[in-house]
């Protein structure tokens, strides 16, 4: 399974911040948003990966994450000249995705909870057409929303409805057989002028392909799009590594647990940030490692 990582947009409820700055390089507290949705395709085992940004910022993210190879995987770039909406990603991405299946992640969603990685190995052996997320939030209506029948039957899926039909809504992680591309090619814009990802599923349904799998309130799903947002999901991030001592999305160390670089690998890349309590954090879980 190949990933795809969606970096652009404008981030325009984060102005004046990214004026100059693409959103998905904002700090959530110690590190780089996009560090969050990247850990995830760690955590799924994915390790062929392509970032999907502007025109102006990919050089960026190419400086930041490099071609991956010293977390043991490969990335790749691509720009998007103009944002004409999620599905489009698998249009930039046709060539990337060839004949394989894939997981596309939005570069400013933030997952963290209890066995993240059993869901995400769950929704990647049981693929069969579409798996989507629906999550639980109070106001729904910026989101593509759920609507179930009284059976709990997904009937459809309904991108920002004035009336939400349920509180259900489906965070940017999205996984998809290779049909995907196919039916990106053919999605009509939406009112807004976009090429609707909630259109991508709504085929998937369909055609009886899509399972919505329902996450519980065990998975914190955070929201980076305002200013607000972005200072909750730090703080949250920040009292978890406090407390507990672990931390969230260290893309070194989960490279490390995932086998896709040896521990004297991680314990260089956190000699590299020594200076910073990151850098620190992972030289700790290297010599704990090499002293085994
Ligand atoms: C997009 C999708 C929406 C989804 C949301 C998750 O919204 O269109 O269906 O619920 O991401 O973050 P947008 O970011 O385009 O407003």
């Amino acid at each position: 399974m190949k990933g795809i990582i969606l970096a652009g947009g404008h981030g325009t409820r984060l102005y004046p911040m990214t004026v100059a700055l693409s959103k998905q390089l904002m700090p959530v507290y110690d590190k780089p948003m996009i560090y969050y949705p990247l850990s995830i395709l760690l955590l799924a085992g994915i390790k062929d990966i392509l970032v999907i940004s502007t025109p102006e910022d990919t050089c960026v993210y190419d400086k930041l994450l490099g071609d991956g190879k010293r977390i043991g995987i490969s990335i790749s770039y691509k720009i998007q000249d103009t944002p004409r909406g999620l599905a489009d990603a698998f249009i930039l991405g046709a060539d990337f995705i060839g004949d394989d299946s894939v997981c596309l992640i939005l570069g400013d969603n933030i997952f963290y909870g209890q066995n993240m990685t059993g869901i995400l190995n769950n929704a990647i052996e049981k693929l069969d057409g579409a798996t989507i997320f629906g999550y639980p939030v109070k106001n729904p209506t910026a989101f593509g929303v759920v609507e179930f029948d009284k059976d709990n039957n997904v009937i459809s899926i309904e991108e920002k409805p004035e009336k939400p039909k349920s509180n259900f809504v489906v965070p940017g992680l999205y996984f998809y057989d290779n049909n995907v591309v196919e039916i990106a090619k053919n999605v009509k814009p939406s009112a807004r002028g976009e090429i609707e990802i909630t259109a991508v599923n709504n085929e998937y349904l369909g055609k009886g392909k899509l399972k919505v799998s329902l996450l519980g309130r065990g998975i914190a799903w955070l929201d980076t799009g305002t200013p607000q947002g972005l200072l909750k999901a730090a703080e949250y991030v920040e009292a978890v590594q406090a407390r507990q001592g672990f931390y969230i999305s260290c893309i070194e160390e989960i490279a490390y647990r995932r086998g896709f670089i040896t521990a004297e690998q991680l314990l260089a890349l956190g000699q590299e940030l020594h200076t910073t309590d990151y850098g620190k954090y992972i030289i700790s879980i290297a010599e704990e490692a090499l002293e085994e």
